[in-house]
């Protein structure tokens, strides 16, 4: 088992007061009720597991729940129909406990006996997940004690969802499927896949086979995605890939095994470079464009799909026709996001279109567009969202809106009667940068785990019945492999993942951390990446009161000492101190070295920063 230090600190410091059983509650997401029992139950090889007259539902989630033990503590359980003996006992409720709902469950773990109660498979599922979380991550010789207590547990949002970009870098079936494990022991239920995009169409489309054999390939290029140059004229296309129809059937079903639901994207009228690579045809311009490699961040596009051209209508209601096949969740997300509308303005068979249709300006022509899919997505018996651009020009009247821009798109769309997933940059944009940036390197924002932690998905003033929820977006422009997609969810999934299912009442980040650093370890023991920047202070520099220059540094969490050097040498806890009081900076020095400790022992890591820079961030 690899082990990082400071997980490895967190652990100790578990046990030494545990004795291998978890008391208190350190779960997370925060259960709406839990009330500690004394006593343990003795979980062993002798335990079983009980679920009601064979009910197949319950046995694959009892299955799940079983593998996921093996792994934490090396223990399975056998099945059995007798009750006399330990176990844990799967039941579904005959008369509906109306506060569970369909997602909630009641787990009660006693010194005898474990039951986990629940009016629907979903609500084991959860349930099983927090008991789970119950168990010390350690491979356990014969006996694993779980501390007894009684749990109600039920979610706030019907949405909780985490988007994954698969198109600016590829990720394999099987890892998505390792990201679906991951939300589900955090109780997600939506899995949004950003699956086309202009650096790469990632889905079958039988109907228009270039769609995949050009558009899911580019000129492979290492190192930062900004910098990445645009191919040379016959540079072989050898980086990318695509999801097989027979794929996305295997992760649709291994996605609703485990009550996720997945919401497909496909991103139109932007961000369609990969769909005119292939098909030239149906943009404004007509002529060749490529699969960008990356590096095109800022100009979204140099051509854009065509909104005037009947044919474009034609083949989108066959993509979507076999997207819907494909994925049997009610809604289809079709983007609508960063069109570059100019491309609009300028083109013969747009602006015949407008004439025609009266559209006052190329806003409107996308609203235009939007109602046209919409009307598309219906005929697929599926209900279409995309982002709060949709609302531009008119927003379609059944449409649901995914609020990115901030949260305006989201208040809108209530306010008129639309239903809103919240998902705005300031709090969910998991690709953004979550601590210095110095060793963090190249994203297009800041996002600390605190402040993931603050979200409120209902602004207020709205009415919260329009907000089905929220979501974490991992866009994957500087994000070129999956560890790195770890790195960015995890932490701060956990604290969206509180948000979107806790109760919103005393909600108190101090005492959240440690709840927090409790699954670090469980990270550590499924490999799981995830970043321990909460423990790196930010570094800033601020004019003083005398006009000079001072350093400063703030903490994420509590109960870390940090400290500096000025002379280019590692700093240890026999450096200089922070004393929680801007830092004067001493003659000739030209960079700030600096490392967090808890209780005596290093915990963060290394920060070499210049003063130049600190100071160019001023
Ligand atoms: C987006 O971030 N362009 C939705
Ligand atoms: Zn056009």
């Amino acid at each position: 088992m690899k082990m990082k230090k400071a997980s490895l600190l967190i652990l100790l410091t578990l046990f030494s007061y545990s004795a291998f059983c978890q008391k208190d509650n350190l779960l997370v997401p925060e259960p709406v009720k839990f009330i500690q029992k004394t006593g343990n139950f003795q979980l062993s090889t002798d335990t079983r597991i009980v679920i009601p007259d064979d009910n197949t539902e319950i046995k694959k989630v009892a299955g799940l729940f079983n593998d996921q033990l093996v792994a934490l503590c090396g223990i399975r359980l056998e099945s059995s129909s007798v009750k006399d003996e330990t176990i844990v006992e799967f039941l579904l409720n005959k008369q509906p406990d109306n506060e569970l709902g369909d997602e909630g469950y009641f787990l009660n773990i006693s010194s005898k006996k474990i039951t986990i109660s629940a009016n629907k498979p979903a609500g084991l599922l959860y349930g099983s997940e927090t008991l789970l979380q119950m168990i010390s991550p350690v491979l356990a010789d014969s006996i694993v004690n779980i501390a007894c207590a009684e749990i109600t547990d039920y979610p706030r949002f019907g949405w909780r969802g985490l988007m994954l970009d698969v198109s600016r870098h590829f990720f394999t079936k099987d890892e998505v499927k390792r990201f679906i494990d991951q939300m589900v022991k955090y109780k997600y239920n939506v899995f949004h896949w950003h699956l086309t995009d202009n650096n790469g169409w990632r889905v079958e489309i039988k109907s228009y086979p270039k769609l995949t054999s050009v558009g899911a390939w580019r000129a492979k290029r290492t190192g930062l995605y900004t910098g990445y140059e645009t191919a040379e004229p016959n540079e072989s296309k050898t980086d990318g890939g695509f999801y097989t129809q027979d794929d996305i059937r295997e992760v649709v079903q291994y996605a609703a095994d485990r009550f996720v639901t997945i919401v497909p994207e496909v991103d139109v009228p932007g961000h369609s470079s990969a769909l005119l690579a292939a098909y030239p045809e149906y943009s404004c311009l007509g002529t060749p464009t490529y699969v960008y490699e990356g590096g095109r961040i800022t100009d979204i596009g140099d051509n854009e799909l065509c909104v005037g051209n009947e044919k474009v209508y034609e083949m989108l209601d066959k993509v979507f026709g076999e997207i819907a096949s494909l994925f049997p969740g009610e809604y289809i997300h079709m983007g609508g996001d960063e069109a570059s509308r100019r491309y609009w303005a300028e083109c013969p068979k747009c602006q015949k279109l407008m004439k025609e249709e009266g559209i006052e300006d190329v806003s409107a022509l996308q609203s235009y567009f939007s109602s046209r899919v919409d009307k598309i997505i219906r005929s697929k018996n599926k209900k279409m969202i995309g982002w709060d651009e949709i609302i531009e020009g008119g927003l379609v009247p059944d449409a649901t809106v995914m609020s990115w821009r901030g949260i305006e798109g989201g208040i809108t769309a209530a306010s008129t009667g639309h239903h809103a997933v919240m998902s705005p940059t300031t709090y969910c944009y998991l690709d953004y940068l979550q601590g210095e940036k110095n060793i963090e390197r190249v994203s297009f924002g800041a996002l600390r785990a605190k402040r993931v932690f603050e979200f409120e998905p209902v602004p207020e003033g709205v009415d919260p019945s329009f907000i089905l929820g929220g979501q974490g977006n991992v866009w994957t422009e500087f994000i070129p492999n999956y560890r790195r997609v770890e790195y960015m969810t995890w932490p701060r999934g956990l604290a969206l993942s509180e948000v979107l299912w806790s109760p919103n009442v005393n909600r108190d980040w101090d005492e959240f951390v440690p709840r927090m650093e409790a699954q670090f370890p469980r990270f550590d023991q499924a490999e799981v990446n995830y970043a321990p920047s909460i423990y790196d202070p930010a570094i800033e520099m601020i004019s003083g009161d005398n006009g000079k220059k001072q350093i400063v540094f703030t903490l994420e969490i509590k109960g870390l000492d940090v400290y500096y050097t000025f002379d280019h040498t590692f700093p240890d806890n026999f450096s200089l101190k922070y004393q929680n009081e801007p830092i004067e900076i001493p003659k000739g020095a030209s960079e700030i070295w600096a490392i967090t400790y808890r209780d005596g022992k290093p915990l963060g890591r290394l920060l070499v920063i210049t003063l130049d820079e600190l100071e160019k961030r001023m």
